[in-house]
């Protein structure tokens, strides 16, 4: 049997009469990368908040080996949490900080490095995607791109052991698009990481990802290596992975 770090069994999740999620199962293999694509608004976020209990299942479980999220107390959820990095999809970082602050902000709170140390972290993660000596400068003073790569060097300044990549490449030129999937491939490879990354660059889900699931009206549909995925027979997915208007996917 396969060896998931994280499984999901019949998760639901609505908001007011919303029914987004309905019924979703998945199990994320341990140290391996798992893409998840489907359409916009389609609930992928919904999903990749569930994983690290920031938003609690109507209905249905999410076990983090085996233990259920939902059931822990606060305390036990924030130790929990402290196994992964994560990527938000807007980039999420504390206006009112630094870039050095906000990628020190988890090295500070969860590690005893001292400060000489923690400075060197965060140049190290700075190099690492693309963004060497910017550490004074203001979130407000970045491009779009730069945010997003700086809440990257935050989600792994930890070396945690799962990562989950809210759209890492979305709004990156395609130098930068390739670097990133090549540090994301590089960061499971070295350190032997779970990594889930929702993604809507289909080619470089294909190229970076041991296991691609497509998330559609609420459920995963399709599962498999990107080869798998690549020769479904399913409508579905072979409409969403060549990106064409015409099939059953409606186009709203
Ligand atoms: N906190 C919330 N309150 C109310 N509705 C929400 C909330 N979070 C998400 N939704 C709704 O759930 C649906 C799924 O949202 P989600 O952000 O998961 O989509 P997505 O698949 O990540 O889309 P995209 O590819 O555009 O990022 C959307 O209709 C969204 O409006
Ligand atoms: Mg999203």
């Amino acid at each position: 049997m396969a060896d998931n770090i994280i499984q999901i069994v019949d998760l639901h999740k609505s908001f007011r009469s919303q029914h987004v999620l309905r019924g979703l199962d998945l199990g994320i293999p341990r140290g391996q990368t798992t893409v998840i694509i489907g359409r916009s608004g389609g609930g992928k976020s919904v999903l990749l908040k569930h994983m690290i209990g920031l938003i609690k299942p109507d209905k249905g479980q999410v076990l983090l080996d085996g233990q259920d999220l939902a059931a822990m107390h606060d305390r036990k959820l924030n130790q929990v949490r402290r196994r992964f990095g994560m990527l938000f999809q807007n980039a999420a970082l504390f206006d009112s900080m630094n870039v050095l602050d906000n990628i020190a902000f988890p090295l500070r709170e969860h590690s005893k490095l001292p400060p000489e140390r923690v400075a060197q972290v965060v140049a190290e993660k700075l190099s690492l995607v693309g963004l060497p000596g910017v550490e004074d400068k203001m979130p407000d003073e970045l491009s779009g791109g730069m945010r997003k790569r700086v809440g990257l060097a935050r989600a792994i300044a930890l070396e945690p052991e799962i990562i989950l990549y809210d759209e890492p490449t979305t709004g990156l030129d395609p130098i930068m698009t390739d670097a990133i999937n090549r540090l994301i491939m590089n960061t499971q490879a070295k350190l032997g990481v779970t990594s889930v990354v929702i993604s809507h660059d289909i080619e470089g889900a294909l190229r970076i990802a041991h296991h691609i699931a497509m998330l559609y009206q609420g459920r995963i549909i399709a599962q498999g290596t990107p080869e798998e995925i690549k020769g479904s027979g399913d409508e579905v997915v072979q409409q969403f992975i060549h990106g064409r208007a015409e099939g059953p996917i409606e186009v709203i």
